[in-house]
């Protein structure tokens, strides 16, 4: 199959793709999605395929009014409209109780309950309005890479298997949404993203979950997502927790008989010595740099077949922090440099 690239002015060829049940990859402000009409069956499943994503791990309806997600749940609550209206569109993530049988269980991987957002792009508003359906998306890449933040990203994990791509440029944020559970007695976040625990506090007034669950193989996940591998390149990346280890990781790396990856803000890498089998990748100055060109770091390492080491800053555990901690420890399996 030719996978085409279409420009957010060819949005009506795009949404005639997805009426036709084919997969057409999208921009939004977090990362690209893989998209496919939520009331089509046959073409959620082929989501599914095209990721090469476990069938028990649900999918994001994404929506381009309230009316929609209204069509699909039982009634909002207050909390869910002071969010909605706070919030939307943009990286929000919110489950809903559904109304019996509302959507296809291939999109709620069986669940009683079904994740919907509101993306901040207009293109890909567009892209939903014209073809007058609520659209499924995960994350347009390989099941377990990286999340995909340009539509080069995305074409060089799907080209072939999706009919096209909707490229609207490097996504802004760069890690994907907030997701909040509102189905259960209290608020609780599933993963952490650029809408924080207390923005949202500071709407609905009132505490919100934020502990990691932890997830077994056999037990049924709250965010079925939360137990696969996920984000890991090919490459093993050390987390380098102090600006104050970098002089003794670097001199680490000199040692390591692979070239090595070195992913940090302009700071470190202007204030230290970078041996000369390591690469740079610069994460900017800020934690809104860094979200935004983590996955991009990664994957670009991954296309340097002889890089087999990856070290890449950690910032604090807090606000945005919590969700480029969160993408950052999976992609390191939680290993760290240690001094
Ligand atoms: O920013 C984003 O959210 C991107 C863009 C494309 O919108 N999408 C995205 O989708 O990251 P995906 O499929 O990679 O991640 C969706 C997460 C998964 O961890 C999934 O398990 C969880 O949301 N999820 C979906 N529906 C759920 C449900 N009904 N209950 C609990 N978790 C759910
Ligand atoms: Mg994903």
């Amino acid at each position: 199959m030719e996978t085409k690239i279409f420009k957010p002015t060819d949005v009506a060829q795009a949404a005639q793709l997805i009426q036709a049940g084919q997969l057409v990859a999208f921009p939004t402000e977090t990362v690209y999605g893989l998209g496919a009409d939520a009331t089509n069956v046959t073409a959620v499943k082929q989501v599914y395929q095209a990721k090469g994503r476990p069938s028990d791990n649900p999918l994001i309806v994404h929506v381009a009014d309230v009316a929609t997600v209204e069509r699909f749940t039982q009634p909002l609550s207050l909390a869910a409209k002071k969010l909605i209206k706070a919030f939307w569109p943009g990286p929000l993530t919110m489950i809903f109780k559904l109304k019996p049988a509302a959507l296809a269980p291939e999109v709620t991987g069986g669940l009683m309950t079904a994740a919907f957002r509101n993306p901040n792009n207009a293109a890909t508003l567009a892209l939903i309005r014209t073809a007058q359906t609520p659209i499924v998306g995960p994350s347009a890449n390989t099941s377990g890479k990286p999340s995909p933040t340009t539509a080069q990203h995305v074409y060089h994990d799907l080209a072939g298997k999706i009919a096209g791509i909707l490229d609207d440029g490097a996504t802004k944020v760069g890690v994907e949404s907030t997701v909040l559970d509102l189905s259960g007695t209290q608020p609780a976040i599933l993963r952490p993203g650029a809408v924080t625990a207390a923005e949202i506090e500071a709407i609905i007034g009132s505490p919100v979950l934020t502990e990691q669950q932890h997830v077994g193989v056999t037990e049924v996940p709250k965010a079925p997502g939360m137990k696969y591998k996920h984000y890991a390149p090919d490459a093993q990346v050390y987390i380098v927790d102090q600006v104050t280890d970098w002089p003794q990781a670097l001199t680490w790396a000199q040692r390591q008989s692979s070239s090595v990856g070195v992913m940090a803000t302009n700071v470190i890498l202007t204030n230290n010595q970078i041996p000369a089998n390591c690469e740079q990748f610069s994460l900017g100055n800020d934690i809104q740099s860094a979200s935004r060109e983590l996955f991009a770091g990664l994957r670009h390492f991954d296309t340097e077949t002889d890089i087999k080491i990856i070290l890449c800053q950690a910032f604090e555990n807090k606000g945005l922090g919590a969700a480029y901690m969160n993408r950052l420890n999976k992609s390191a399996g939680q290993t760290h440099f240690s001094v």
